[in-house]
Formats: structure tokens, sequence, C-alpha cells
């Protein structure tokens, strides 16, 4: 949830640790602040709202120059989002400084401890609990990441941890549980973060850090061992993203340069997956081809977005392989008691690798015994790193919190997936898979075309800012597609937004239409589904019928629902399965446009963050 930054060497830690946090904010933007260890002690400064305020507030009360520093931005779970909550939280004396992300579970019992022995604590947050815990595991010890593995054997719930203390001038230590956290080592300096995207600009050079690991960060390299102390293996890995990758590239947005980059992004997900031959080669998934062929089911478990490209995975794969698949919101899943065992394929999707409900989902289904694929764009994160196999999408950096070019790559990776399920167990014929893959390495171009026509949607979006409600409808693969438009008009424009299977509009929803109530209707293609296509031209008519205003998602061609239509959105042709490739980028042009027609905040919505790593 939060973004935090830590950072020894011979630049200005203040100067690093701010364009760090920069980089993180859409990790959390309700405060933010920093600590930098100079003329032997502490300072500090924090902010709460958005990081602008921190540095509004350092230029008017300046920090002395150090070089080693921490810094926070933060996306609340206890207490509210003022100044006295934001990190860094310091000890009574003022010599340890610690950021948080993440939930301790214990705080309350902790607090109740260290108040009785005379502590006196400021905010209402769990972390200041873990600042004063380790000035008391210091003052035995006299070793930060001594008293940082102390400390955390005392904590219950998922944390990253970073502290640095005065009387170590030359340390930054970071612990993880369940949270993420990435160490990166330059020349002469060390930097650790909840994404590399906070020091790609300094190093590629990465080191992963496991579950229940300490990191002691110096200029000349870094330790890492577990919470019981024992040394622990160092494995290091190149990131490929590159800074460029992460700003904003002349656009007035992230997401606007991330739609803009889903034809690129498309087409990275699928190189090098295809052999001379045409076949598929998923080099990642390491789950052996007997294996797979032994599966007798594949449970899909995803949040928000991801979640709706497993819905679509589900098509593809119920079609080409005929293994039955059932999709579930992660947050759910284990709570039921689903039917896990050896046989189960769990695939587990999921932008950011660090999803909590997700990776407690993937958790679940190991401990049943079930093999797990995650469908992942974050090298090194949690879930890749928990699963037994991986399929990376290379989307690049996705910063705004409202996701496109990763769910687009989703389903590229999905239906990989499908189609490998499909050639390993004889399912499809090499030609048939030969066809589908032809027809993907054409979709970067189609939605190149579909983002060089949106001029009129945007239009469209803009004469809407007023509207309280818009509905989307779609039947097939385009139910999942209705439901993501719905998604993405209300985390970005607040509006009431909901997307119906179009079959179930008579069963209620259609009492919800009103004059000149905005409908959203995603159209499948009139070739292959045809029933489909000539019901939900039905359910237009229907809906038109009662007044409302139908805004029409159909390829081109279709001259069926021309009548119908008061805005006909045009897309390519494709076929049925990867018709979501195009016709969600409308969707998600529509939603930025009357966001920002509406003066929202695009890249960082109210309320949300981009990476939910609390349940
Ligand atoms: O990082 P993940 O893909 O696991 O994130 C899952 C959801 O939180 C995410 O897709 C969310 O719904 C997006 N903000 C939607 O745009």
């Amino acid at each position: 949830m939060c973004g935090i930054v830590g950072y020894v060497g011979s630049q200005s830690a203040l100067e690093v640790v701010m364009a760090g946090l920069k980089r993180l904010e859409y990790r959390g933007y309700d405060s933010a602040g920093v600590a930098v260890l100079a003329d032997g002690g502490m300072a500090a400064a924090k902010r709460a709202g958005k990081l602008v305020n921190l540095e509004k507030e350092l230029v008017d009360r300046p920090l002395p120059t150090g070089s080693t520093g921490i810094g926070h931005t933060r996306w609340a779970t206890h207490g509210a989002p003022n100044d006295a909550n934001a990190h860094p939280h310091l000890d009574n004396a003022g010599r340890v400084a610690v950021v948080h992300n993440g939930i301790i579970e214990n705080f309350a019992m902790l607090r109740d401890e260290l108040q009785e022995r005379g502590h006196e604590l400021s905010s209402e947050t769990d972390t200041e609990v873990v600042a004063h815990l380790l000035a008391e595991a210091f003052s035995s010890c006299a070793d930060l990441a001594e008293a940082m593995r102390l400390v955390c054997r005392r904590l219950e719930g998922a944390f990253t941890l970073v502290a640095v203390h005065a009387d170590e001038p030359d340390v930054v230590v970071g612990a993880r549980r369940n949270s993420p956290l990435v160490v990166g080592v330059g020349e002469g300096e060390a930097f650790l973060a909840s994404d590399v995207a906070a020091f790609i600009a300094h190093t590629r050079s990465a080191v992963e850090l496991g579950q229940d690991q300490v990191v002691e960060l110096r200029r000349d390299g870094v330790t890492v061992t577990g919470f019981d102390g024992r040394p622990a293996e160092v494995r290091s890995y190149n990131v490929d993203w590159d800074a460029a990758a992460a700003e904003k590239g002349g656009y007035d947005y992230f997401m606007l340069k991330e739609i803009a980059e889903q034809p690129r992004a498309v087409a990275d997900t699928l190189l090098g997956r295809i052999d001379a031959n045409g076949s598929l080669t998923l080099d990642e998934v390491r789950i052996s081809a007997s294996e797979l062929r032994e599966m007798d089911k594949v449970v899909i478990v995803a949040c928000g977005t991801a979640f709706h490209a497993g819905m679509i995975a589900k098509y593809a794969i119920e079609h080409w392989t005929r293994i039955p698949c059932e999709v579930e919101l992660a947050s759910e899943f284990r709570y039921r008691d689903p039917i896990l065992d050896a046989q189960t394929l769990v695939i587990a999707i999921s932008q950011s690798g660090e999803t909590m409900d997700t990776l407690m989902a993937l958790r679940h289904a190991r401990e049943q015994g079930s093999n797990v694929l995650a469908i992942c764009n974050t090298n090194g994160s949690t879930i890749p790193r928990e699963s037994d196999a991986v399929l990376y999408t290379h989307a690049g950096p996705e910063v705004a919190v409202a996701s496109t070019k990763a769910f687009l790559t989703q389903l590229v990776a999905c239906y990989l997936v499908a189609l490998y399920l499909g050639q390993v167990r004889g399912t499809k014929w090499g030609d048939e898979i030969r066809a589908v893959i032809r027809d993907l390495s054409q979709i970067g171009g189609a939605v190149e075309r579909v983002l060089e026509t949106m001029e009129p949607v945007r239009e469209l979006a803009r004469s809407l800012a007023d509207k309280n409600t818009v509905l989307f409808l779609g039947r097939h693969v385009g139910y999942p597609v209705a439901l993501e438009g719905a998604l993405k008009l209300k985390e970005l424009a607040y509006m009431h937004a909901e997307g119906f299977a179009a079959g179930e509009l008579k069963h209620g929803p259609i009492a919800l239409i009103d004059e000149d109530l905005p409908v959203v209707v995603v159209v499948p293609s009139p070739r292959g589904r045809s029933v489909l296509h000539d019901k939900i031209v039905s359910n237009i008519q229907e809906i038109r019928a009662r007044g409302a205003r139908t805004i029409v998602i159909a390829e081109e061609g279709d001259e069926a629902v021309v009548p119908y239509a008061d805005h006909l959105v045009r897309i390519p042709v494709t076929p049925t399965l990867l018709q979501p490739l195009v016709a969600t980028v409308p969707l998600q042009v529509f939603a930025c446009e009357l966001a920002t027609a509406r003066g929202n905040e695009v890249d960082q919505p109210r309320n949300l963050a981009k990476s939910v790593t609390v349940e």
C-alpha cells in the first residue's frame, strides 16, 4: 500500500529519497515523510497530503545534508492521514526512525507494553511501536540489524520495515514479511524500495529479498539474514525496465501513456514465446508437460481488473482445452473451502505481484497440493516467487492506479496459457495454434487503429461529464469487458457504473433504464457467435425503446447495429475470443476522459492505491 525508499551512499540522501518517493507515489498519497542522518543526529520532516506538501515543507524548513536516509509515502491503514500519523516514526529520544508498509496485527498489545515501560507514543499508527521497540533493542545490542531481527520476531502481520539509527550513520536496515521490498546495489551506494521504479535511475542491479529476511545496507554492499539471524543466500537479478519507461513521456497522465503503450506491450508479451515452427515455448512455465496433461481443472484467482482478465481466460481455456475452468475473486477463494488437489492448476493473475488477497489465495492452493502458475508483470515480486511457475507479461511499469496495459497483456498471457495447455494436451492442432498466434500477433496493429480513432469517444465522454450513472452491457467475452468498463469509470470518474451480462437485462436491471441514461453495449461479432449478436441487437432495441442513450461498440462492417446506436464506436474485426483486446480500449479512453472532464486526479484516484498489499 505504501511506498518506501531507503538510501546509503555518497549522494544527498534527501534528493535520492524524494525522487524515489515521486516514483512510488502511486502506492499511496495520504501523507509523506523523510528522515536523514546528518551531523551525528537525525532530522525528519513529514506532512499530510501529497508529496508536494512535503516538498513545500522542505523548502520552508530545509533538512541538513546527509548521505543516509529513508522516506515514505502513505496509504493509511491505522489512523487518519494527518501529520502525526505520517511516517517516519521516531522513538522518544529521536535516534531511531522507521517507515512501514503493511499491518502489525499485535500492535495494540505491544503499545500497552511500551506504555507500561514509560514510552510515550504520539500517533495512532501501528508503526510507531516499532520505532520504540527498535530503540529498546538497540540499547542492548548496539546493532540495528540485530535489533530489527529481535523486533521482527515479536511482530505479527504483514510488514515491510525500513529503519535508520543515528548511532549507525552509514547503515539502513530493512525487513520484510509478506510485503514487498527490493534492494538496489550501485557503485558505493545501495537502495531499498517497495518497487524498483524508485531506484532504476541509479542502478539496474537488484537483489531479491525472501520472506522473513532482514537486509543491512552499507555503501560497500548488502548483508541478508533471516529473522533468526542465519545468513541468507543473496540472489541478484537485472532490472530490464529503464528509467524513461517509468516517466510520463510527454503525456499529461501516466494512464494516457500506458493506454498508448498497449500495442507495444501486447507485442512484447508475445515476444520469444513462439519458436520457428510456430509452436509455443513457454520456458518460464516450469510445470512439466506431463503434469499439465494430468490436470483436470483450472481455477483462476485474481482481483479487480486482473479478475476480469481471468473471466475472459475461462472462455478461451474451456473452448480450446475442454478443461473445466473456474474463476474466483481471490478475496473470496480460501474462505469457501474450495475443492483443490494435485490435479488442479491454479492460475494467479496479478500486475503488481503483491496483491495480498491473491497471494493468500495462491498459498492456500499450494497448501492443498495444487500447482500454481502466476501471470504477473513485476519481476521478483512475491506472487511469482511463491508460485510453481510464472509467465511474465511484458507491459513495463504500470504507474497509473487504473490498470490498462497490464490488462491487455494479462489477456495475451492467458491466451498463451490456454493455447499451451491445448498444445501439450493435444486438444488443439499445431495449425490451429499457429492460426491463433497469427491473429494475436496482429492485435497490436488493431489496438493501434482503435487508438487512432478515439477523438469521438473523448468528445462523447466530455458530453457525459454531468451524468450520475452509466451502464455497460456485454455477452460472452464482452461481459467481462462490460465489467471492466464499469470498473474503470467507478475508480476514475467516481460515477455509479455497473456492468451486466446483457442476457440478464430482463431479469432486473432493465428497471434501471431511464430517459437519456447512457448505456454502453459491447457487441459480439456477427460472425462466429451470430446467435449472440442477434440477441444483443434485440437488447439494444429494448434499451433504446425505453429512451436510453445507446453507445454501441461494434466491429467494422456490422451494419445491423447502425439503426439503434446513438453513438457508434467501431473496432477492428477480430476472432470472437480475442475481441476483448480491442473492445476494452475505447472504454479505457472513455473513463480517462470523463475523469479529466470532472476534474478528477486520473493517475491517483481518491481512496485507491496501486498495490493492495493488505487483505
Ligand atoms: O496488481 P494486481 O493486478 O493484483 O491488482 C489487482 C487489482 O487491485 C487491480 O486490478 C485494480 O482493480 C485496478 N486498480 C483496476 O484498474
